[in-house]
């Protein structure tokens, strides 16, 4: 199999087929979703919550991605991998890059950062230093103190336009994909529509180019109740590598995220 390429990536949003992800922490269950054809895999900084059992992502290190990083990497056969920068690991853009390159040497082919216009300039360095960045906008799991909670973000007409005027600015900035985080399935539609670049949703509508899911969520083994977008694949007496492929089958056909995992404004 090809790897997969952000040119790849690039060409399914023109044609309009639609890509998966899955969050991925490890070698065995890479080396699975690559069985399945799980195009692109997010070492999320999610591991903080899923792996080490921490009550949000804010514990997660730069030691700890570049960890689960190498080791997704070395059971990755094609799929385009995409890091997440940890808490207050980009915070200047001269130490995004020292924690960007950290992460690529590791075996990222793409770091992903939460936060809008504020980060403009870290993603032209990054961008101009040959680094690909996937911007993060909506609900930003790192700002949950501040956001009062894991909330539905972008709800009124002013919050979707910022977020949409921020995205602009990112990508004129250099971000190679927007991803979208708990936001109305209308303004998934608005963005992906508005946006060159590949859009990834997770409760963000049907209608952007990528999905999104945390692998332990798919498989319905949570710790607490899901969150209103997470199916659990992992059922008619599938194996675990079925309930890859079921996913992959339900994001290519339009059925997952059906109107029940999604957000009104
Ligand atoms: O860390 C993570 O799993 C993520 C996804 C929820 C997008 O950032
Ligand atoms: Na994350």
């Amino acid at each position: 199999t090809r790897p997969i390429t952000l040119s790849k990536l690039q060409r399914m949003k023109q044609d309009g087929e639609k890509f998966t992800c899955l969050t991925c922490y490890d070698a065995t269950f890479t080396h699975a979703m690559n069985q399945a054809g799980v195009e692109t895999i997010l070492v999320g900084d999610s591991l903080g919550m899923v792996v080490q059992g921490q009550d949000s992502t804010l514990p997660v290190s730069i030691d700890d991605m570049c960890y689960h990083t190498a080791a997704v990497k070395r059971g990755n056969s094609h799929a385009f991998i995409l890091t997440d920068m940890p808490f207050m690991s980009y915070s200047s853009p001269n130490q995004a890059l020292d924690n960007a390159a950290k992460l690529m040497q590791a075996g990222a082919n793409m770091v992903k950062l939460e936060g809008g216009s504020w980060l403009a300039d870290t993603v032209r360095l990054l961008s101009e230093r040959g680094i690909p960045v996937c911007s993060h906008l909506g609900l930003t799991p790192q700002a949950v103190h501040k956001l009062g909670g894991y909330k539905v973000q972008g709800q009124d007409q002013a919050a979707a336009d910022l977020i949409l005027k921020e995205s602009l600015e990112l990508v004129e900035a250099g971000a190679d994909i927007l991803l979208y985080e708990c936001i109305p399935a209308a303004l998934g539609k608005i963005l992906t529509d508005a946006i060159s670049a590949p859009v990834i949703g997770i409760g963000a509508g049907a209608d952007t180019d990528g999905q999104v899911l945390v692998m332990h969520d798919m498989l319905g083994i949570n710790i607490g109740r899901p969150a209103r977008f997470v199916k659990n694949f992992l059922t008619n007496g599938r194996t675990i590598e079925q309930a890859f492929s079921a996913y992959v089958e339900e994001v290519k056909n339009g059925s997952f995220p059906a109107s029940e995992h999604t957000f009104d404004a």
